[in-house]
């Protein structure tokens, strides 16, 4: 699948600019195995890169023009570096405008490209294809044009993207790991300071599976927002009342439970589960440490309850595909992922089970939303890089 992916997005680059590209580049899609909504809360996470990714073909246009080719939508979009770089009317040019936007503010040297870009990465489905999107390109504007930048730095900028030019206030965490994913690693992200450590990613006789729903969403109006909102009006009411806590992770569960009339219903489930779920991130680092995966398979479907009667992210079809996985007995594990709203459910499960998981749950998931559910049997790969051609 890669390959082919190369092979499409290189001819379609030279059929359209007439030259082969001088430069390749891939960016990885993510997993996340526990601690979700958590990122822009300063608490830890758990993800992963995977082997789907977005492949950029990129050459100097030795111009101030420069074309983006977006080949799945069979759409271009051409600007010039000595017009002032403003969000488009169209999405998709934003994440990579986003982050030129912020390369020209600092002054930082670069010039004029063409570009075309082809992904593995499906849409709307909780796998940061528009992580990939920022990331990769911010990655191949460095190495072209020699921008100096650390890897932390560009995907601090991905994520400024986001914000800026997508409007969604995002977590630092996708572009984190599209951009620091490694082979058969999880990374354990701080995202308070961005201290990370990796993990193996040796999960024995059990898989990774995933469970597109093919509910689509996007967060500028998921609700996305309105959480990070909701979290951040909580702890500033916790601080008022207990000026040590600094962020959640020093807040209790106990003072939570203090504060549960001053905060209000909404504030206090959302508050206590952002509380819960930084404590689980913990004990799933140390359940995959011990290899303990009933645990770890535990710790992700309280997750999943969380996110759906606490933080209210979920959805009903994501609510019934974990259902309904968690009645197989070898289903250790089943939560939503990602951003929610839609997207996919993540399931540890028995590695020669899969096969009968996917089958049941999706005739299932048939019957009941008549939706063809998309299941994805991934590998944690490699972070964003060069390709070599
Ligand atoms: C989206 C955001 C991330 C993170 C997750 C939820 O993927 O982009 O920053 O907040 O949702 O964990």
């Amino acid at each position: 699948m890669k390959k082919k992916l190369i092979r499409n997005t290189v001819a379609k680059f030279e059929k359209e600019f007439g030259a082969p590209p001088e430069n390749l580049f891939l960016a990885p899609g993510r997993i996340n195995i526990i601690g979700e909504h958590v990122d822009y809360n300063n608490g830890f996470v758990l993800p992963a890169a995977i082997n789907k990714y977005i492949c950029f073909a990129v050459s100097e246009s030795h111009s101030n023009q420069c074309s983006i080719i977006a080949i799945d939508l069979n759409e271009k979009f051409t600007f010039s570096l000595d017009n002032p770089i403003n969000p488009a009317t169209i999405m998709w040019p934003n994440y990579m405008l986003g982050v030129l936007a912020q390369f020209i503010e600092k002054q930082m040297p670069v010039k004029g490209f063409n570009l075309a870009f082809s992904s593995t990465i499906p849409m709307g489905a909780g796998l940061s294809s528009s992580a990939a999107v920022e990331c990769g390109f911010g990655y191949a504007m460095n190495k072209m044009f020699s921008l100096g930048l650390t890897n932390a730095e560009i995907a601090v900028t991905g994520q400024k993207a986001e914000h800026t030019f997508a409007g969604v206030n995002c977590g630092i965490m996708d572009q984190f790991a599209s951009v620091f994913g490694k082979k058969n690693k999880v990374i354990k992200l701080d995202c308070d300071t961005l201290e990370h450590e990796y993990h193996n990613a040796d999960f024995r006789n059990y898989a990774l599976l995933l469970l597109d729903s093919k509910v689509k969403h996007t967060h500028l109006t998921s609700g996305y927002n309105d959480r990070r909102r909701e979290t951040e009006r909580g702890l500033s009411i916790v601080k008022e009342h207990c000026p040590y806590v600094n962020n959640f992770r020093d807040c209790t569960e106990v003072q939570l439970l203090e504060l549960r009339e001053k905060l209000g219903e909404v504030s206090f489930r959302r508050c206590h589960f952002v509380v819960k779920e930084i404590q689980r991130v913990l004990d799933a680092v140390d359940a995959l440490d011990n290899s303990d995966f009933l645990r770890l398979g535990r710790l992700m479907t309280e997750t999943h309850h969380g996110l759906s009667k606490e933080y209210e992210v979920s959805c009903a079809e994501i609510d019934f595909l974990v259902e309904t996985a968690l009645k197989e007995k070898s289903v250790l594990g089943a939560r939503m992922m990602g951003g929610g709203f839609g997207g996919c459910a993540i399931c540890l499960v028995e590695k020669d089970k899969v096969d009968h998981i996917i089958e049941t749950v999706s005739s299932a998931y048939s019957d009941n939303f008549g939706i063809a559910l998309e299941p994805y049997k991934i590998k944690i790969s490699k972070g964003t890089s060069v390709h070599k051609m």
